[in-house]
């Protein structure tokens, strides 16, 4: 497993690639597929194994050919452009960072992006990890339950569902609300409302509906779309993050901050010294005839510490 090192380089290449992704996205009104792509490949994971999660092996032949997967690999050819300009960010982090900001292009949350996940070529998860449409809901939770999502993820996850636009049809047709290509909580609003003619409702959906853990989410998100947002970034990042510690080297721009931080006051402190000694000797130097050690020394000394401290701080 190749581990990418998350330094000042690597963070400016994310932010690039966002930008290319944002403008990909608009150009193509691609965000559903690409949010697709970034949660079905980040929801492979088993956490009790260890495997599978957001690491970039839907990119692989095999698993993108899987029925779950259908239609994916038009997503996985839209990052391959982004991946040639930008070649440092991995597959891992690209899919993951297209999620993110296909939610944010069509109005969703803004959601936390850390990047640093271990890149797996070659290996894929076997067929089958993935939710199918027509579960019940005590399936749809051994299914987010083995990844380590909970009942609230998986209600605020569903939500993702407010977008469509299908390049491609897999069987089930119609969008979930009727501007699909708006991230809001119509998602749930829709669900409440029953069928609806032109709109689709999986089974899954509908098992939002029928269990008695799922349903007050439902029902809150449909009324506060704050809520769903605040609660929709949470899951997701969580989603994105699976598997996936940010390492040490995702920190180390806090630690350098640290660092400069504490050099900074280094640089105070020095600075302080030298004017002080500087002044004491000019002191010391007129004041031979006289002796007596000035009285305004404190006050002075004072008005030089603040003016050391203001121009380090300026520089
Ligand atoms: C709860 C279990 C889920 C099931 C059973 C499920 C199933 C499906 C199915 C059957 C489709 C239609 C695929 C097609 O015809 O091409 C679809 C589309 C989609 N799903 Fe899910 N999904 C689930 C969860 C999620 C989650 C968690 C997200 C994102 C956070 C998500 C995002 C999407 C999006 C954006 C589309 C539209 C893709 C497009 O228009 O190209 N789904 N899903």
């Amino acid at each position: 497993m190749a581990l990418p090192v998350v330094d000042t380089d690597y963070l400016k290449e994310i932010d690039k690639a966002r930008r290319d992704l944002r403008a990909l996205i608009a150009q193509k009104n691609c965000a559903p597929i690409m949010l697709r792509l970034a949660w079905h490949d980040a929801g492979t994971y088993d956490k009790t194994t260890k495997t599978g999660g957001p690491n970039g092996s839907i990119r692989n032949e095999e698993e993108y050919s899987h029925g779950s997967n259908n239609g994916l690999k038009i997503a996985i050819d839209f990052c391959e452009g982004v991946k040639a300009k930008h070649p440092k960010v991995t597959y891992a982090d690209l899919y993951q960072l297209a999620g993110v900001v296909a939610v944010e292009v069509t109005g969703g949350p803004t959601i936390d992006f850390v990047p640093g996940r271990k890149v797996r070529f070659g290996v894929s998860p076997k067929e089958g990890r993935l939710p199918d449409a027509k579960l019940d809901s005590s399936h749809l939770k051994d299914i987010f339950y083995r990844m380590g999502l909970s009942d609230k993820d998986i209600v605020a996850l569903s939500g993702g569902h407010t977008l469509e636009e299908r390049i491609q049809r897999s069987g089930f047709d119609g969008p979930w609300t009727t501007e699909p290509l708006k991230f809001d909580n119509s998602y749930f609003i829709e669900l409440l409302r029953g069928e609806t003619e032109g709109l689709l409702k999986l089974p899954t959906d509908k098992a939002l509906l029928d269990d008695p853990a799922f349903r007050p989410y439902v029902e809150l998100y449909a009324k506060d779309e704050e809520t769903f947002f605040k609660d929709y970034a949470v899951s997701h990042k969580k989603l994105s993050e699976l598997g996936f510690t940010p390492s040490s080297s995702a920190s180390k721009k806090t630690a350098k901050d640290s660092i400069v931080l504490a050099q900074s006051a280094v640089g105070v402190a020095v600075a302080a010294a030298v004017v002080i000694f500087s002044y004491f000797m000019k002191s010391a130097k007129s004041e031979v005839d006289t002796v007596a050690f000035p009285t305004h020394i404190p006050v002075q000394i004072c008005d030089i510490f603040i003016l050391a401290i203001l121009l380090q701080l300026r520089s």
